[in-house]
C-alpha cells in the first residue's frame, strides 16, 4: 500500500499539518483560557475592593442589611457578578439578590475564611445548582488592622468558557478544511510528480522487451525532466549500439563467408575430380591463402573487441625507442617490395603513458598500408612533430592515394576503396577502424594530412602529451 510515492507524500503531509495545527490550537486554547480567567478575576477583585472601601464605614453593630444590599446591588450591576457581604462572624448582612438571598444565614466557606483573616479568597468551581462554572472572589473589608467583614463574588464562567468552546471548533474547522485542502493539493502535486516517472516505467519496460524507439516528451527542467532527457539520450544510444552490432555481424558474416566459400569450392574440386599434381598443389595453395586471410580477420577482430584489456597495460615509454622497434621489424618488407623508406625522427621527443602493444598497432597498421597500397620503386617517410601539448607522427606514400569521396568512410569498418585489391593484398578492412579506436581513446585524433590519386597519401595520428610524464628510473 505504502509504495507509492504519491500516497506516501500524502500521508505525511497530512499528519505534518495535522500536528501543526493540534499543537498550536493547544498552545492557543490555554493561552487564551489563562487570559481570560486572569482578566475575569482582576474584574471582579477591583470591583470588590471599591465595595469594601464603600461599605467600611456602614458596617459594625447593628448594620443596616437593606443599605448594605443596595450598595451590593447597584456594584454587582456594574459587573453582572452577585455580591455577598459578610459580617467578622460570618453572617450575611447584604446580597445583591434581593429574592432569595443568603440574607441572615452564616456563610461557611474557604474563601470567607480567608479573607476575614485579611487574605484574598481566590476558587473556581461548578456549581450545580446553576449548572456551570463560576469563579469566586472573597475581598476583607478592615479599618486598621481590624476585620469588619468581607465582601464576596461570584461571577459566571458561562462566557468565557462559551467563547473557548467557539476557539476550538473554530481551530478544529479550520484545521479539517485545511487538511482536505492540502491533502487536494498533494494528490494533484504527487500526480504531476510521478506521471513522468510512470511514463518512464513504462518506457523503460518497452525497452525491455525489445521495443528500441522509446521516446519521453520532456515538460519541465527540473530533476525528472533531466531524468527524462537522460533516459531518451540512453534509449537513442542503445538503439544506434544496436543497429550497429547488427551491421558489424552482418559485416563479419559477409567478410568471413568468401574465403570459407573459396575454401568449400578448392575442397569439393579436390574431392570430386581428377586433378593432376599441379592442380592438387594449385589448390591446396588457394585453401592456405583463404585460410590465412581468415586468420588474419580473426586476429582483427579480437583486437577489436579485447580492447579493454590491453589499455590497462599502460606504461611510461619512449616515443622515440617504440618508432624505431616498429621501423626495424617493417624495414625487411620495405626492402623486398623494393621501397625506400626515409625518417624523421626528431631528438627530445616525449614520453607517453600508454600501452605499447597498442602504440606498436597504430603505427604498424599504418606503415603496413603504405606498403601495401604503394608500387615498387616508391618511398614511404615517416615523420614526428612535437609540440607542447600533442605529438604527431606522419606516414607519407607514393601509392595509389585515395578518391576525395571516400576519405570520410576509410575509418568505417570493413571499408575498403578497392575491395578486390585489398582482399588480394591480404587486408580486411579493419586496420584502420582499429588506429582510429585506439587512437581516440587515448584522446588524440587520426586522419588524412592530404592525399592526390596516383601520386601519394599522407596519414597522420596526434596523442596528447603530459609534461609531467618523466622518463622511467630504469632508462636514465
Ligand atoms: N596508404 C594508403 N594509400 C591508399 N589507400 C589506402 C592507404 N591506407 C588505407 N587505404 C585505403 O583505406 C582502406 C582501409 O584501410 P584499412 O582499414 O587499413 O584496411 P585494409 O588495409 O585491410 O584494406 C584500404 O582498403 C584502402 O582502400
Ligand atoms: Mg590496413
Amino acid at each position: 500500500m505504502f509504495n507509492s510515492i504519491r500516497l506516501r507524500m500524502a500521508v505525511t503531509y497530512l499528519l505534518l499539518i495535522a500536528a501543526v495545527m493540534l499543537a498550536t490550537g493547544l498552545i492557543l486554547l490555554n493561552m487564551l483560557e489563562k487570559y481570560y480567567l486572569s482578566s475575569a478575576e482582576e474584574n471582579l477583585e477591583r470591583t470588590g475592593r471599591l465595595t469594601a472601601e464603600f461599605i467600611a464605614s456602614y458596617l459594625g453593630d447593628g448594620a443596616d442589611t437593606v443599605l448594605l444590599s443596595n450598595v451590593a446591588e447597584n456594584f454587582s450591576r456594574q459587573i453582572n457578578a452577585r455580591i455577598v457581604i459578610v459580617s467578622p462572624q460570618k453572617t450575611v448582612v447584604g446580597d445583591s439578590l434581593r429574592v432569595g438571598g443568603l440574607l441572615g444565614t452564616v456563610m461557611e466557606r474557604k474563601e470567607v475564611q480567608e479573607a476575614l483573616e485579611g487574605g484574598t479568597g481566590r476558587s473556581i468551581q461548578y456549581s450545580r445548582l446553576s449548572d456551570q462554572w463560576v469563579l469566586q472572589v472573597c475581598i476583607p473589608v478592615e479599618k486598621g488592622d481590624t476585620s469588619l467583614g468581607a465582601v464576596f463574588l461570584s461571577s459566571s464562567l458561562k462566557p468565557v468558557y462559551q467563547t473557548l468552546t467557539a476557539v476550538r471548533r473554530f481551530l478544529l474547522t479550520s484545521t479539517l478544511v485545511s487538511m482536505v485542502f492540502a491533502g487536494g493539493l498533494v494528490v494533484l502535486f504527487a500526480h504531476h510528480l510521478t506521471a513522468p516517472i510512470k511514463e518512464l516505467t513504462a518506457a523503460a519496460q518497452q525497452m525491455a522487451e525489445g521495443k528500441l524507439d522509446q521516446r519521453i516528451p520532456i515538460n519541465s527542467a527540473d530533476e525528472i525532466g533531466r531524468l527524462a532527457q537522460q533516459f531518451n539520450i540512453m534509449a537513442a544510444r542503445v538503439k544506434e549500439m544496436n543497429q550497429r552490432l547488427t551491421r558489424f555481424v552482418g559485416d563479419v558474416s559477409h567478410e568471413l563467408r568468401t574465403p570459407l566459400a573459396s575454401i568449400h569450392v578448392c575442397l569439393q574440386s579436390l574431392q570430386n575430380y581428377e586433378l593432376s599434381a599441379e592442380e592438387r598443389q594449385e589448390f591446396l595453395e588457394d585453401i592456405n591463402h583463404e585460410t590465412q586471410r581468415l586468420i588474419y580477420l580473426v586476429e582483427d577482430l579480437l583486437e577489436l573487441t579485447r580492447r579493454q584489456e590491453i589499455s590497462d597495460k599502460r606504461e611510461v615509454l619512449s616515443l622515440k625507442a617504440l618508432l624505431e622497434e616498429v621501423l626495424e621489424l617493417t624495414r625487411p618488407r620495405v626492402e623486398r617490395k623494393g621501397l625506400k623508406l626515409f625518417t624523421e625522427i626528431p631528438e627530445g621527443l616525449p614520453y607517453l603513458y600508454i600501452s605499447p602493444e597498442e602504440l606498436k598497432r597504430v603505427v604498424f597498421n599504418l606503415l603496413d598500408n603504405a606498403i601495401k597500397y604503394t608500387p615498387d620503386g616508391g618511398w614511404l617517410k615517416l615523420g614526428v612533430e612535437s609540440g607542447p601539448e600533442q605529438v604527431m607522427v606522419t606516414v607519407q606514400d607514393t601509392g595509389c592515394g585515395i578518391p576525395g569521396e571516400a576519405i570520410p568512410y576509410l575509418f568505417e569498418r570493413f571499408y575498403r576503396v578497392d575491395k578486390a585489391r585489398s582482399r588480394y593484398l591480404g587486408g580486411t578492412g579493419l586496420g584502420l577502424a582499429i588506429c582510429k579506436e585506439i587512437v581516440e581513446r587515448y584522446g588524440g585524433s587520426i586522419g588524412v594530412l592530404e592525399t592526390r590519386e596516383g601520386v601519394g597519401s599522407t596519414f597522420f595520428f596526434t596523442l596528447p602529451v603530459d609534461p609531467s610524464i618523466q622518463q622511467p628510473v630504469a632508462e636514465l
